[in-house]
């Protein structure tokens, strides 16, 4: 069975085919990232309008890529929530003129719950239940998956997520945007004992704060002449902080849920240091722990397109009022 899967909820434009799920047969991603740079951060006006320009082109390159007719393919899975409003009616408006015009039937899939899913695409043969972690830059949530459409919320941040974090801190120490990927090369030479930042106080033991944090590193940095020594240390004790909290909440809700399998998605689960520090610590704890490959942690269709099918075989159809009815 063939789904085309489309991802428009922040600044990619994202279609791809999968088969039965999880065999990837083409995954095109378009970012507009270029045109928000000297922003210091995604401007929805931008990211719709250049999805709109782009959309089609990506469905075709998709289709042929994966050497395919438009009418072999049997579903439409298209992200429906959260994300920009603006973006999310782009792939949408497109998912739903595939529907019209091909009459296959149409899925609307949480983007969130699509990083999880993205673990399934690797050929890994993972059981459920799993705990599942997503960092990314709108999100920060721990998950238990008992199925496909039964996914408990067993925290959440309470304010900034994870990779917003890694951006604020970016912008304030004038790295670049987006800030991940550069605070994590910053780090790399860095003390991570150096600086005590702390991240770990959030009212329940599962749900996480960062924006405490980040106002720590402000003073730090504020009104300083920093050497590129003392930027390494704050960048790695920032990071080191935040990786901590992340693996202490996460394996603290696997004991909670007597869980021996966990899986972490999401932007942020691209962070070198992040996989190191999760692996060791799951070791530790007799724990299995699951990560996708860099290019499937950040937005991309295919993971939409897999959670999309599974939805379907479990009977779940969306219809054309997806968009009012969801967000
Ligand atoms: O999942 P994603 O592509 O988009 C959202 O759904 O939000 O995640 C993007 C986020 C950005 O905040 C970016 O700074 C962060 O992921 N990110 C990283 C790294 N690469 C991307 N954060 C830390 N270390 C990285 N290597
Ligand atoms: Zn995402």
């Amino acid at each position: 069975m063939l789904t085309v899967g489309i991802e428009t909820s922040c600044d990619e434009t994202s279609v791809a085919i999968v088969k039965d799920g999880t065999k990837i047969l083409s995954n095109v991603v378009n970012s507009s990232l270029q045109f928000h740079k000297k922003y210091g951060g995604i401007v929805p006006e931008i990211a719709s309008r250049k999805q709109l320009e782009m959309i089609a082109p990506a469905a075709d390159l998709a289709i042929k890529e994966a050497k395919i007719n438009l009418k072999d393919i049997d579903l439409i899975s298209a992200t429906s929530k959260p994300g920009l409003p603006g973006s999310l009616l782009v792939g949408l408006s497109f998912a739903k003129a595939l529907n019209l015009s091909l009459d296959i039937p149409l899925l609307g899939v949480d983007h969130v719950h699509s990083h999880i899913y993205a673990n399934f695409l690797m050929g890994n043969k993972i059981k459920l239940p799993v705990i599942a972690l997503v960092v990314s830059g709108g999100h920060t949530s721990l998950f238990y998956l008992k199925d496909f459409d039964k996914i408990e919320t067993l925290g959440k941040t309470q304010d900034d997520a994870c990779g917003e974090a890694f951006d604020k801190v970016a912008k304030i120490m004038k790295l670049g945007y987006p800030g991940g990927p550069l605070i994590e090369e910053l780090a790399k030479k860095g003390d991570n004992k150096s600086i005590k930042f702390n991240c770990s106080y959030a009212k329940s033991p599962l749900d996480f704060s960062f924006s405490g944090i980040k106002t720590a590193v402000l003073y730090a940095v504020r009104d300083k002449q920093l050497t590129l020594r003392e930027k390494r240390n704050i960048a790695a004790s920032f990071q080191g902080s935040v990786i901590n909290t992340l693996v202490n909440k996460t394996l603290l809700a696997c004991r909670m849920k007597k869980s021996k399998r966990l899986l972490i998605g999401g932007g942020v689960a691209s962070n070198e240091r992040l996989r190191e520090s999760f692996y060791k610590a799951a070791r530790g704890h007799g724990i299995n722990c699951y990560f996708p490959a860099k290019n499937l942690c950040m937005d991309n269709a295919a993971m939409v397109a897999g959670l999309g099918y599974q939805l379907f075989k479990k009977g779940i159809r969306s219809n054309l009022d997806l968009f009012t009815q969801l967000n």
